[in-house]
């Protein structure tokens, strides 16, 4: 039967026998999966093993500085590269769903071939893609059924770029991976994190994109996150996270009437994210959380809660 120390095992072997003495560039996102995916390979072939971290822009209040340090800890040889600007750029007056996904996934292979080819000898690509990713990717793309959602991360490359492709963690589901890393010694911690899409807040954003809309919605959702994890509800849920809505709504301050953003909270449970029901928050936590949310963030007068589940609802709004 299927235990993380043999798969880590032949992992390794298998990695080392295939890579050889090539270079492998590979692209971190703070989540669980690229992070199993380069220890894995860290493991297999030491400092051959050049990993990049973009911060997008679009990452979690204080996100990108926080794992960078995590990973320089780890002992990986790792770059951080801030695009945010750029990304920012791309997604200028950018509304629909797909076409923000295109446009970063777009963006993030731009910046990260300009980092890659930087590195003399590469010649393997490494992605952190398991097995729901695959499954998606499929059946959006390839059964009768429309479009869904088109993950970034999946799909390869264009073929300038001209690396093979690595993905050691194809076979697995996300629980899976985090017993792989565990077994490896990861930080009980990083392999605790929910799931964040390569999207980031973007898909989050309803409608366009404002850098002033980022900061709001970092903030909102630094207070949903932090108050899970206070309350002792952040190991309860699968996934969380704050999404921004594209209408104002009025209300009162003081004597003043307001007219200002409403922001949604999101707290699902799941297995492997392909269903998903919504989380019974306790009302007092929803409570706290709202006035926290809105006593602290200025530009935002409501909040509600997401009480959809997938299907039909899917997990993000976008
Ligand atoms: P949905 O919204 O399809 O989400 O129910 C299922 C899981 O996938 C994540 N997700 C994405 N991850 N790129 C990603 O890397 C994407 O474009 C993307 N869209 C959704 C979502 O956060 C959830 O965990």
């Amino acid at each position: 039967s299927w235990t993380p120390a043999a798969f880590v095992d032949t992992t390794v072997a298998e990695l080392k026998e295939k890579i050889g003495d090539d270079k492998v560039v590979l692209g971190l996102s703070g989540g669980v999966d690229s992070t199993v995916a380069s220890i894995l390979l860290h493991k297999a072939i030491g400092k051959n093993l050049y990993c990049i971290f973009v911060n997008n822009g679009l990452l979690r209040k204080d996100e990108f500085d926080s794992v960078l340090d995590q990973y320089k800890d780890m002992g990986l040889n790792v770059k951080g590269v801030d695009a945010s600007a750029r990304f920012l750029e791309a997604l200028k007056d950018v509304s629909d769903p797909e076409a923000k996904r295109k446009a970063i996934g777009n963006a993030f292979i731009e910046v990260f071939d300009d980092e890659a080819t930087s590195i003399t000898g590469v010649t393997y690509l490494a992605q952190g893609t398991i097995y729901p990713d695959v499954i998606e990717s499929v059946s959006a793309t390839g059964g009768p059924s429309a479009t869904i959602k088109s993950h970034h991360n999946v799909g390869g490359l264009p073929d300038f770029m001209k690396l093979k492709i690595v993905e050691p963690l194809r076979m697995l589901f996300k629980d899976e991976v985090r017993r792989v890393g565990a077994e490896m010694g990861i930080d009980k911690e990083l392999l605790g994190r929910h799931p964040f899409p390569g999207p980031g807040l973007a898909i989050r954003i309803l409608g366009d994109i404002t850098a002033e809309k980022v900061r709001i919605l970092q903030e909102v959702d630094a207070i949903f996150i932090n108050g899970l994890r206070k309350w002792d509800l952040y190991d309860k849920v699968w996934q969380a996270g704050a999404i921004l809505l594209p209408v104002n709504s009025v209300g009162v301050m003081g004597d003043e009437r307001t007219y200002e953003k409403v922001v949604a909270l999101r707290a699902v449970e799941s297995t492997d994210g392909m269903t998903a029901d919504w989380v019974n928050l306790p009302y007092e936590f929803l409570q706290e959380t709202s006035n926290h949310i809105i006593n602290r963030v200025k530009g935002v007068n409501r909040v509600v809660y997401d009480i959809s589940s997938k299907p039909p609802a899917t997990i993000e709004w976008e």
